[in-house]
């Protein structure tokens, strides 16, 4: 069946999961970029095509909670060098500020290739005459060009959800040229930021040498692509249905005294990645029990990391060190049934993260360089009593737009000290007044919005 509109992104919404017994299920798949086109599908009657996990081959396409999804299985060889080594050894630390060093290799280049070519033959089939496709993320950056080509029927979009490097980290990458022309195939290419757009086009005007001007670039054919800002965002109001349920504050509860009522929780949810800041938010906090100027009896960091890229090995060193850094914090200034820091590594659903937002009054949010944050944004939309602090990094995309979190740089330690402290100290009326500005900019900034601009902005483009 051909369809009117196509979403293309590694990852399907839903992971397929095989427990000991051999029985399969379906769980919700991590990270933002799920999260935020889940409602744009709900919203349409599209077909979203996606990795579903594991190497299952042959899956048929299937129906889950109402979405039509077509699962794109991935072999063991291409997990390891698309998804493991080019998407995520190589593209995100280099467009995430080389937080760590990316690597390059050829074959996971070719890879790379093989799969975004598989993907847009699936996109291709599956359109309808003049379709819209959206394709999403870095793993997929070659598709909008390989889809026109087999397409030119198709209005099509593109929008990266992490960071977009400046000029000079970006010229690192030996298939950069490609990378920008594969960009290229698209109408128009969304960025969280601004700055992420204009990045885009300094570099098509330097690095494949077209015309632009602006938001907008010229093709030798005629055609023109725009590169904007769109930044993501939540479905706020479900998420303050979430935080208003009466179990959800049931839990809270139970959370806040299963940890001992202590004054003040701080906590901090993120996918265990070396970008998000977790080693030096959990140091910056160890250190203000060290010194005593918050104590195990008022105050615990709960530290929920979310498993993710398991078998990479800058993951894998990450994990290693966050657990050496907790076990040592734990033992040197926990108490008996008072740990400094509770850590789970582990996901949880929904109503769970709501839960632990309710119950938190300070939510610490400190990666080196991150696309939006949806968690910070999250947490905002839980805050229904109007309290609660964020400290929230310069750093995420999200800081654009919650100018009242205690603004911090995650390299700057005592900086981000002071700022838990003094967030920790603040009075009622001060958090209050910083909370309802932001709830406010997130209420009228959601992910419907989000959507709705990129595809009205998307409809208008010029085809030609
Ligand atoms: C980020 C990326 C997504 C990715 C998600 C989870 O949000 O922008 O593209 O799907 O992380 O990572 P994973 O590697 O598990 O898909």
């Amino acid at each position: 069946m051909a369809h009117d509109l196509v979403i293309v992104a590694n990852r399907l919404p839903v992971d397929r999961v095989t427990d000991k017994d051999g029985e399969v299920s379906w769980r919700p798949s991590p990270g933002g970029l799920v999260t935020a086109i889940e409602p744009v599908m709900r919203a349409g009657d599209g077909v979203w095509i996606g990795w579903p996990g594991g190497t299952e081959q042959h899956l048929e396409p299937f129906e889950a909670d109402g979405l039509h999804l077509v699962p794109l299985s991935m072999t063991q060889e291409e997990i390891e060098e698309h998804y493991e080594g080019f998407s995520n050894a190589t593209l995100w630390p280099l467009y995430h500020d080389v937080v760590a060093k990316p690597e390059f290799h050829r074959e996971w280049w070719d890879r790379y290739v093989k799969v975004n070519r598989r993907f847009a033959e699936k996109a291709a089939e599956l359109a309808a005459e003049s379709a819209t496709v959206w394709v999403h993320d870095y793993q997929l950056q070659l598709v909008p060009q390989m889809l026109r080509e087999l397409r030119p029927d198709l209005r099509i979009g593109f929008y990266l959800h992490i960071p977009f490097p400046p000029a000079e980290l970006f010229a690192q990458l030996p298939w950069r040229r490609q990378i920008l022309e594969g960009l290229l195939g698209a109408d128009l290419v969304g960025f969280q930021l601004p700055g992420a757009a204009q990045n885009f086009v300094r570099l098509v005007r330097q690095r494949v040498g077209h015309r632009t001007h602006r938001d907008l670039v010229y093709l030798p054919d005629g055609r023109e692509v725009r590169a904007a800002a769109f930044p993501i965002s939540i479905d706020a109001a479900g998420f303050e249905e979430l935080a208003r349920s009466p179990e959800v504050a049931e839990r809270a509860k139970a959370i806040r005294e299963a940890l001992g009522n202590p004054r003040k929780i701080f906590l901090g949810i993120d996918r265990l990645d070396y970008t998000k800041g977790i080693y030096a938010r959990l140091r910056a906090f160890g250190e203000l029990i060290r010194d005593e100027h918050l104590s195990v009896e008022d105050a615990v960091f709960v530290q929920v990391a979310v498993p993710s890229r398991e078998q990479v090995e800058q993951y894998r060193i990450l994990r290693d060190d966050i657990d050496r850094l907790v076990g040592r914090l734990n033992g040197d200034l926990g108490r008996i049934g008072r740990p400094a820091i509770s850590y789970l590594h582990s996901s949880y659903p929904r109503e769970e993260m709501a839960a632990l937002y309710r119950a938190a009054d300070i939510m610490v949010v400190t990666p080196y360089r991150d696309g939006m944050n949806l968690v910070a944004k999250e947490y905002v939309a839980c805050r229904i009593e109007e309290d609660g602090a964020l400290v929230l990094s310069e750093f995420a995309g999200a800081a654009d737009e919650l100018r009242q979190a205690w603004l911090v740089n995650p390299y700057d330690i005592n900086g981000m000290k002071a700022a838990l402290l003094e967030s920790y100290r603040a009075q009622p009326k001060e958090l209050g007044r910083r909370m309802r500005a932001m709830r406010k900019q997130i209420s009228q900034h959601d992910v419907k919005a989000w959507a709705d601009s990129f595809m009205t902005e998307l409809a208008h483009e010029r085809h030609d």
